[in-house]
């Protein structure tokens, strides 16, 4: 087991994978950041710079920081060349079967004393740890939306896990500045467990028609103080993983409260998955 992780390598450069990518890097790794095409890596560094531009042009962030940390970050399509990879975190869209391909190409990638690290939100990791060869070493690193700016990262450890692993990513997530919590693996983790019901119950309300999506938002905002409306922060988890997790934590609860509602179902049909698309509850283009 690798008791000094250096090198980190993230696969899937979405919103979180790229967000996840810019803490490592911020925080001094060197990065291996992942896609599946040439195009894919180009779009991912399209997001880390431009996040790392907007904390320059804000004053958070000195010029030569922004190029040193992109300096320290490799973009590539090629899963070979994570060899020497000391942790990998994967993040790519929540389906099994992608991640088994990916877990199971990794076993004859990396060292054995590597780390694996899913940063899925909603599937069983111990699945994902069951199809590879060394189960022991893989963990749930689940960041949360923006990355860079929330400090929980949830350490999902599974029965078939080694405690010296979940506690060297304890470490390393204190490392880079956030605030881990070890959590075993069951639907929705913790966080999730709590937020999904309470946004799909804010998307059924909204579904009555008796109050304005600002309304509802301002409800939750203005009158409870939380940072942003359960809508408008749906569109910012993306209204597909809203639905996901919500179908998994129906599937384990069979609770109705935690039923995905028909509206959401419609949305993500439609393709408005929320910011990410443009559009969602709200528009942004
Ligand atoms: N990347 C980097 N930085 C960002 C950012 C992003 N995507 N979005 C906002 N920020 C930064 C801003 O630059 C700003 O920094 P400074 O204060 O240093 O200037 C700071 O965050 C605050 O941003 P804003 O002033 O623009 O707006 P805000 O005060 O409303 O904060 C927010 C934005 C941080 C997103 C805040 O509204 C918030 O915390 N919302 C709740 C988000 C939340 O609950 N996320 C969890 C979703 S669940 C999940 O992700 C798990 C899952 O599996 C589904």
């Amino acid at each position: 087991m690798v008791s000094h992780i250096n090198k980190v390598a993230v696969i899937g450069l979405g919103t979180m994978g790229a967000g996840i990518v810019e803490v490592f890097a911020k925080a001094g790794h060197e990065v291996y950041a992942v896609d599946g095409s040439t195009e894919l890596a180009e779009r991912g560094k399209g997001f880390v710079t431009k996040s790392l531009d907007r904390a320059v042009a804000k004053g958070k962030l000195a010029e030569a920081d922004r190029d040193a940390t992109l300096a320290r970050i490799t973009f590539t399509a090629e899963l070979a060349d994570l060899a020497d990879a000391d942790l990998v975190v994967e993040a790519v869209p929540e389906r099994m079967e992608i991640k088994h391909l990916i877990f199971t190409a990794l076993d004859d990638i990396v060292r054995p004393d590597a780390v694996l690290a899913s940063n899925t939100s909603s599937l069983l990791l111990t699945e994902i740890a069951a199809g590879t060869a060394h189960p022991e070493r893989v963990v749930g690193m689940h960041f949360f939306n923006p990355a860079p700016v929330l400090a929980l990262v949830e350490v999902i450890e599974t029965v078939l896990a080694d405690p010296q692993v979940v506690t060297a990513v304890r470490e390393l997530a204190l490392n880079l500045g956030k605030r881990p919590v070890v959590v075993g693996d069951r639907a929705g983790f913790v966080a999730n467990a709590l937020l999904i019901p309470y946004l799909a119950r804010a998307i059924a309300l909204y579904q009555t028609g008796k109050v304005s999506r600002e309304d509802l938002d301002n409800a939750a905002r203005v009158g409870i103080g939380l940072p942003m409306g359960p809508l408008t922060l749906s569109d910012l988890v993306g209204l597909d993983v809203v639905r996901e997790v919500c179908e998994v934590m129906y599937d384990a609860t069979k609770r109705p409260s935690d039923a995905s509602p028909a509206l959401l179902k419609q949305l993500v049909l439609a393709g408005r998955l929320g910011r990410k698309t443009g559009r969602g509850f709200y528009d942004y283009a």
